[in-house]
């Protein structure tokens, strides 16, 4: 039986986009210090088969590396900097920063391209040895169905997500499929409380990214949406002045 999934109105994405390199641990120094209860980050392989924190399949967008990521080793890849001196940390140094912070974590799997099996199992096994038993557990997401049904296999007590960026016939019964709690959609898709509703059939919780208007947001969370994903985790404490051109 999985827990009931509780998630904070705000999720720091990427661990505070806006504020700091994206996936590090100077991004998560920044979230706690902005008072985020949560955050996102994007975990895949290197090639010797270590989680680690990494939105894109390739280094040269967030750090000083080149090519792929699934063909650097973590030696190779410890030489890289992510932005302002940091690395690119591994699943288990964020994980053990995180519980420092007494942050919880939404762990998206980017299983494409590579191998949704042996993501899932290498980071799943990491996150279950270091994450105690009485802290919430992490929210496990993903566009890619095959990585959350080898989540099921892996973490089967720990709640899962489906990311949806548009909503298309067929996504409840994936949902269902891959046993998804969660909705986490492209707020984009949404236009109306109704929209949000139909996501939330049977009992899911809706979450929506990336969200960093703060009337936007309001107006998402006064729709039924649990948690808005945002490059700002302190969203609603500078309203009025906030830049929403990194909105996707
Ligand atoms: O998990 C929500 C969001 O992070 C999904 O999009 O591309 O930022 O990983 P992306
Ligand atoms: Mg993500």
């Amino acid at each position: 039986m999985m827990p009931a999934l509780s998630l904070p109105a705000i999720i720091g994405h990427r661990c505070a986009r806006a504020e700091a390199p994206e996936n590090t641990l100077a991004g998560l120094r920044r979230a706690a210090a902005l008072g985020a209860r949560w955050v996102e980050v994007d975990v895949r392989l290197t090639a010797d088969g270590v989680p680690v924190l990494l939105h894109d399949d390739t280094l040269e967008r967030t750090t000083t590396g080149r090519g792929a990521l699934a063909a650097t080793t973590l030696a190779d890849l410890a030489r890289c900097d992510a932005g302002g001196g940091e690395p690119v940390p591994t699943l288990e140094a964020f994980l053990g920063a995180a519980l420092g912070f007494g942050i919880g974590v939404n762990l998206e799997l980017k299983g494409e391209p590579g191998d949704p099996e042996a993501l899932a199992k290498a980071a799943l096994t990491t996150a279950q040895r270091l994450w105690p038993a009485t802290a919430p557990p992490p929210l496990i997401s993903s566009f890619e169905p095959a990585c959350l049904a080898a989540a099921a296999r892996h973490a089967p007590g720990w709640p899962r997500g489906l990311l949806l960026d548009e909503i298309a016939p067929g996504w409840p019964e994936t949902a269902a499929a891959v046993g998804a709690v969660a909705i986490i959609v492209n707020h984009l898709c949404l236009a109306s409380p109704a929209a949000v509703a139909a996501l939330a059939a049977n009992g899911r919780t809706v979450a929506v990214y990336t969200v960093n208007d703060p009337a936007r947001a309001r107006a998402l969370l006064s729709w039924g949406v649990a948690a808005i994903i945002s490059d700002h985790p302190d969203i609603f404490s500078k309203s009025g002045d906030r830049d929403s051109s990194m909105q996707k």
